[in-house]
């Protein structure tokens, strides 16, 4: 059956913020993902705003056609502009200022004040949440306790451990895949929708994309990072022809 695809486009407004300039524009990145077949798009507004910003959040709510996926913390600030905005769903994931990307799953047993409200008051305002989550029994079982419907599977780990591809990887890299394999069955068997994403390539995708448990895969920067390569060429030879003509 194979996973649905969601584009993150955050690095696209890295990229405008760079210059602190008009393009390029997440919301046309959305159009041309939406176009070419993605599921679902997906941004993370950050407090630091240090990419998406709100104006972005508004427009794409206004123009995705798929599904909106927001990744925010579990803070009252992102709580209150979220439940304005009212996008199809959020992802909940811990938020560092220090750190370059996310950084682990959300500990739903450490922080789980934080995650009811969360889900209380984003449900309320009819948006789905799921949960930004390790691949671990413990987080799992309380995320559904705590009245989750649905979880993303932090692939992080095995992104590291496979960097190619998994067959010639160590027997850590095997371990941590069966560990999200397990775990995707155990929450599924929870009642729990399952999805997965970080640091997937389009080396290391498949073996995760073959877990029939996981509906969905988040991937954001490998698809970035190939798009400016095949679309660099073609960029160059439309501004030769522009200046030469
Ligand atoms: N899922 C979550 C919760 C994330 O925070 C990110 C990165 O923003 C992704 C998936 C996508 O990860 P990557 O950019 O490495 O594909």
């Amino acid at each position: 059956m194979g996973s649905k695809l969601g584009v993150n486009i955050d690095h696209v407004a890295t990229l405008r913020q760079a210059r602190q300039a008009a393009e390029p524009d997440p919301v046309h990145a959305a159009v041309l993902a939406e176009l070419a077949g993605a599921q679902g798009i997906t941004v993370h507004l950050r407090h630091d705003r240090r990419h998406i910003h709100e104006r972005d959040v508004e427009l794409l709510r206004r123009t995705v056609k798929t599904r909106l996926n927001v990744e925010m913390a579990a803070t009252d600030e992102m709580i209150g502009i979220l439940t304005r905005i009212r996008p199809d769903m959020c992802t909940l994931v811990p938020e560092r200022p220090e750190e370059v990307t996310t950084t682990g799953g959300l500990n739903v047993i450490d922080h789980e004040a934080a995650v009811r409200s969360a889900i209380q008051a984003l449900g309320g305002a009819g948006i789905r949440v799921s949960i930004f989550i390790d691949p671990d029994e413990a987080q799992i079982r309380r995320a559904a306790e705590l009245g989750c419907r649905m979880i993303e599977i932090n692939t992080g780990r095995y992104a590291e451990l496979v960097p190619a591809d998994l067959e010639h990887a160590p027997a850590a890299a095997w371990e941590e895949y069966e560990r999200i394999r397990q775990t995707a069955r155990l929450a599924v068997s929870l009642g729990l929708r399952v999805l997965a994403g970080h640091g997937l390539t389009y080396r290391n995708v498949m073996p995760i994309a073959m877990i029939g448990e996981i509906e969905e895969l988040n991937i954001g920067h490998n698809i970035m990072a190939r798009a400016v390569l095949v679309g660099l060429e073609r960029a160059v030879r439309e501004m030769i022809q522009l200046i030469s003509d």
